[in-house]
């Protein structure tokens, strides 16, 4: 799919998120991830801002990324609801350039399964982030259990003409094939969503 047309495809989505974000399990896992997030932080694919009311406003200066125009729109809104200082960057990820060791913590959640290379990104977390930074991570992927990630291979083009992402990479695979150093993790509904605390190997 052409950059433009995604870009559009999540333009359209900013509603349907704001309804998925009162999901109460990824609240809980949202809350569960982001606890210690502190700092200067950088969010990539901030979609509308769900994490935003996980952060500790206090305590954080948030870089916030995504490509889709509307989804910015929408998350600098939550952000001036929940009092964040946040800037904005309306870029594609994977053209994103930044000095190494420029953040204090690096957070995504539900976007790896959308970029062309997720390997790269990650491989870029772990030079912008600073050596005692963190990296957290919440993703969604391929389920341990046979039947599921069978439906879920053969669903993958659909899902992907749907949603705009794959639902069938294997995420752990990926975080334990990047740069980055696993601390910690965590999985749930046979392996479909991820929890990673990660930090920089090198
Ligand atoms: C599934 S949503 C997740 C949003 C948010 N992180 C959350 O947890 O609710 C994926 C987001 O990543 C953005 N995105 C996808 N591919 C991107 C890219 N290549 N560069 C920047 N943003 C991208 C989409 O516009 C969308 O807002």
């Amino acid at each position: 799919m052409k950059k433009e047309k995604l870009i559009r495809k999540y333009d359209k989505h900013v509603k349907m998120y704001k309804n998925i974000c009162n999901n109460r399990h990824l609240e809980r896992w949202r809350r569960l991830l982001l606890a210690n997030a502190n700092g200067n932080i950088l969010e990539v694919g901030v979609g509308i801002g769900a994490n935003f009311p996980h952060y500790n406003k206090e305590n954080v200066h948030v870089t916030a990324v995504d490509f889709s125009p509307e989804m910015i729109k929408s998350a600098k809104q939550t952000a001036a609801d929940y009092q964040i200082d946040a800037e904005f960057l309306q870029k594609d990820a994977e053209e994103l350039d930044f000095e190494a060791n420029s953040f204090d913590c690096i957070v995504s959640t539900l976007t790896m399964c959308g970029y062309p290379h997720p390997t790269r990104i990650l491989n870029q977390f772990n030079r912008w982030c600073r050596k005692d930074g963190t990296i957290l991570l919440m993703e969604h992927g391929i389920s341990s259990n046979s039947a599921l990630s069978f439906a879920q291979r053969i669903a993958d083009p659909l899902f992907k003409k749907a949603a705009g992402c794959h639902c069938d990479r294997n995420m752990m695979k990926i975080v334990e094939e990047s740069d980055l150093k696993i601390d910690y993790k965590n999985s749930y509904w046979t392996g479909i969503i991820s929890l990673i605390w990660a930090s920089p190997s090198k």
